[in-house]
């Protein structure tokens, strides 16, 4: 969604200048609040509660007239007075808290404030699928109750689940991160914690978004509003659709935003083939509407269509449902006219969006008397849900560095603490993307200094970008009296937004210089952390001995410095670890826009993300350290499995293949007991040492061959347990080997190779063997 790009603005300007409206239709006076409230409008077949919401979905779409329909192409649907129908925003959101950047959210009334959990990126470090869906829960009791008093509305366009393909990126943060089955699973839990697990009947409507292959803002020439996403049916099959796929036939997502990119050539709203296998194999149930003026850009900004009509004509054939933006208002009557497209077309728009309008209960009346309607101000802000921010924020935060065990400090042994840097004493910026209006935001340094007194603060920096020297001089001075030091240093908004991907990899302007200008002169090694939600080139605070320890604490929303304050006491042992690779600065030469996942060393492509990548890291997908150690131990795995070589699952175009090419594999598809295959793997973990705490154990997998483009590993499950020092902890990950031990092959066919998988745990391995008889 756009909120800020001045590009878009003017682009708007043009558009309305060559725009013909329609009439204006005159609003009736007496338009209720809610629809089907007051006896005058609850007569209407659609209001009645005790029909199936097909059946008044399609009541209600018979009655409306055609302006009417065509009025409510937009999120800025219009009221239909005669209904007794009110205007509906279809846009909030909420991706990590109610959130200011759709119209549809409102902090003027009597609710001003609403819980801010840490930007996604970090939530996602924390691992822990309960976790996820606790925010998730919050969020949406929170959205309701503001929905409540008038200040949101039902229908909110998160989560944002794009694979963090490129560490530049500016969108990265509001991600999950980089792997699809890490993706999938974090859409899964916020979705249904989100929405509820009440079958059709929706608490509130979550949106799976940007389908697909969205991740590049603005690199060189290219736009997201123009961008040619060129992507293989390879890394489309097991890196770009997973989480899709996942949010929306486990997760049951009720609504799936089409990007601004085109796909392979065609714009994603008018991938009439991708949208229809979402329904029609993914079994989405649930309303497609496109990113704002994603159909504008269809003919404005790439010129697909020929005109404003064919635009409107390929979204709608193509199944986008709605439209963010006042194109679909604009120009449907005419491509009507034109015969571009037929009410039916319009009809299937709005029985998508009336049947999820139905199922968030909507059309029963006034809210305040329904299942949710005593949810208010009482409810948002709460103590539990700020708990549950904090500990959201402390799961995540990742211990990257801490040389001879520097950290925890004793907190009754610091006399002194300066904390240096330009993040370091900011309220406003440390959500990240998509933030509303927090409870009671307070800094790191406010935190810190509740707990060493003598607690000193210097910006270093005049700001996040820092291009100049000037302040260092104080901070350097800090540096040199205090006892202990922490310079925080990183990214904000600044950097790295939407609407904007970063250039470089390296910490801003004199960012760098300050850190090791403050190192060079404390009196002890000092503690570094960073913030932001792309990875950083920390190359040189890696290698100065000065730099004891480096933390990474995302975004970590309003909670986030009690957080940090909490790791760095050693109240709390960080479990994190990062959702994704860390790259060295050199990896800017690769282009942005070049989707390939899989490496192509003839053209000196190193590949993207843990699975497939060949060069440097500074850090990599799942790294993170503890204030304790922990080993492992396979309980029980198989070391066989066996596929029964005569059986009907095995096509003869498996076995023509196998027999022919030598090459040993299945296709999954043709697998007829996949479930029966099924197998647990049992889990010892060993707390080593003498702090307790979470650990999160990942399971990888490989394949037996790394060539044909597989991955050099790929996670298959990760459990976050609770772990006691001196003691064993057991877990148990099952594993589905059609999905999780098989690859993809060129094009698009999950395969199950035959011959010895290995599982990985930490540095352990265990073969297990897949033979046919
Ligand atoms: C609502 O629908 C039910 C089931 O068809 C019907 O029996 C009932 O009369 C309807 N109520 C009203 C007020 O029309
Ligand atoms: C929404 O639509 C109404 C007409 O129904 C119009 O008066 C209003 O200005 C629109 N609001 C926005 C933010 O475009
Ligand atoms: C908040 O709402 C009040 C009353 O509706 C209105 O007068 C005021 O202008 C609004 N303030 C903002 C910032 O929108
Ligand atoms: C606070 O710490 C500084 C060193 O950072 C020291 O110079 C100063 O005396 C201390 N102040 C108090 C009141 O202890
Ligand atoms: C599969 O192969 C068997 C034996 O080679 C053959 O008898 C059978 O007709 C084939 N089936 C199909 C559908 O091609
Ligand atoms: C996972 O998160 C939940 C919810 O915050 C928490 O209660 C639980 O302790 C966490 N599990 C671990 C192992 O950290």
């Amino acid at each position: 969604m756009s909120t800020e790009s001045t590009h878009l603005t003017i682009f708007f300007f043009s558009i309305i200048f060559i725009s013909t409206f329609e009439p204006s239709i005159s609003i009736a006076a007496s338009s209720p609040k809610f629809p089907c409230s007051g006896p005058r409008y609850s007569s209407f077949p659609f209001c009645n509660t005790s029909l199936p919401i097909t059946s008044r979905a399609r009541s209600l779409v018979h009655l409306l007239r055609l302006h009417e329909k065509i009025s409510l192409l937009s999120d800025n649907a219009s009221a239909v007075p005669r209904l007794g129908i009110p205007a509906y925003e279809w846009w909030s959101e909420s991706l990590h808290g109610i959130a200011t950047n759709g119209p549809g959210v409102s902090f003027n009334g009597s609710i001003p404030s609403a819980t801010s959990f840490p930007q996604v990126i970090l939530m996602a470090a924390a691992f822990n699928r309960s976790l996820w869906s606790s925010v998730g829960s919050a969020i949406a009791i929170e959205a309701r109750a503001m929905y409540n008093h008038g200040q949101a509305g039902l229908t909110f366009w998160a989560p944002n689940i794009n694979i963090f393909r490129d560490p530049r990126w500016g969108r990265g943060q509001e991600t999950p991160g980089e792997d699809p089955m890490l993706a999938s699973a974090f859409a899964i839990e916020y979705v249904t914690g989100f929405q509820g697990r009440n079958g059709e009947e929706l608490m509130v409507s979550a949106c799976c978004k940007h389908f697909t292959a969205y991740d590049l803002e603005k690199w060189q020439k290219f736009s997201r509003y123009s961008f040619d996403a060129v992507v293989t049916e390879q890394d489309l099959v097991d890196t770009y659709q997973p989480p899709f796929q996942s949010c929306i036939q486990e997760g049951k997502a009720s609504c799936l935003m089409c990007s601004y990119n085109r796909v392979n050539g065609v714009p994603a709203c008018a991938r009439q083939d991708m949208l229809e296998k979402v329904r029609s194999e993914w079994g989405f149930e649930g309303y497609i509407t496109s990113d704002c003026d994603a159909v504008a850009t269809v003919y404005e900004y790439q010129k697909y269509s020929k005109t404003p009509e064919d635009a409107v004509a390929d979204v709608l054939k193509a199944g986008t449902d709605i439209n963010c933006g006042t194109y679909l208002l604009r120009h449907t009557r005419s491509a009507l006219k034109q015969g571009k497209v037929s009410e039916k077309d319009i009809d299937r728009a709005l029985y998508n969006l009336f049947s999820v309008q139905l199922r968030l209960g909507l059309f029963d009346g006034d809210p305040r008397k329904g299942k949710f309607g005593k949810l208010g101000p009482q409810n948002v802000c709460t103590e539990e849900h700020r708990a549950l921010a904090l500990e959201a924020a402390k799961q995540g935060i990742v211990l990257l560095k801490n040389k001879d065990k520097f950290l925890p400090l004793n907190k009754n042994n610091v006399k002194s603490l300066a904390v240096i840097g330009p993040m370091a004493d900011d309220r406003d910026h440390i959500g990240g993307g998509y933030t509303g209006i927090p409870c009671n935001p307070r800094s790191l340094f406010e935190e810190l200094r509740g707990c060493v007194q003598n607690t000193t603060f210097f910006a270093g920096c005049n700001d996040v970008p820092c291009d100049s020297k000037d302040r260092f001089s104080e901070a350097v001075l800090a540096a040199k009296e205090a006892e202990v030091v922490i310079v925080v240093a990183g990214l904000d908004m600044t950097q790295e937004r939407e609407d904007h991907d970063r250039v470089s990899l390296l910490l801003p302007g004199k960012q760098m210089d300050l850190v090791s200008s403050v190192a060079s002169v404390s009196k002890k090694r000092i503690i570094l952390v960073l913030t932001g939600g792309g990875p950083l080139d920390v190359t040189f605070a890696e290698n100065n001995p000065w730099i004891s320890s480096i933390l990474w604490i995302g975004y970590p929303g309003e909670a986030g410095g009690k957080a940090f304050a909490e790791v760095l006491f050693g109240d709390f042992n960080p479990g994190g670890r990062l959702p994704m690779t860390w790259y060295p600065e050199s990896f800017t030469r690769v282009p942005m826009s070049d989707m390939n996942m899989r490496a192509d060393l003839s053209r000196g492509y190193p590949g993207r993300t843990y699975r497939f990548y060949n060069g440097d890291r500074i850090y990599g997908f799942g790294h993170g350290l503890s204030y304790t150690s922990f080993t492992y131990k396979f309980l029980s795995a198989p070391k066989k499995l066996s596929l029964l070589r005569s059986f009907k699952g095995l096509s003869n175009r498996s076995r023509v293949l196998e027999e022919t090419q030598g090459i040993n594999y299945v296709y999954t598809d043709e697998v007829e007991y996949c479930e029966s295959l099924r197998f647990p793997v049992q889990i010892s973990v060993m707390n080593a040492g003498d702090a307790g705490g979470a650990h999160v154990v990942m399971l990888f997998s490989r394949a037996p061959r790394s060539t044909g483009g597989f991955p050099k590993k790929q996670l298959i499950g990760f459990d976050r347990v609770h772990t006691v020092p001196f003691q064993h902890t057991e877990t148990s990950i099952l594993v589905d080997p059609c999905n999780h031990l098989s690859v993809t092959d060129e094009s698009g066919k999950r395969v199950l190779l035959i011959g010895e998988h290995v599982l990985i745990l930490g540095d352990l391995e265990h073969s297990v063997s897949i033979e046919t008889y």
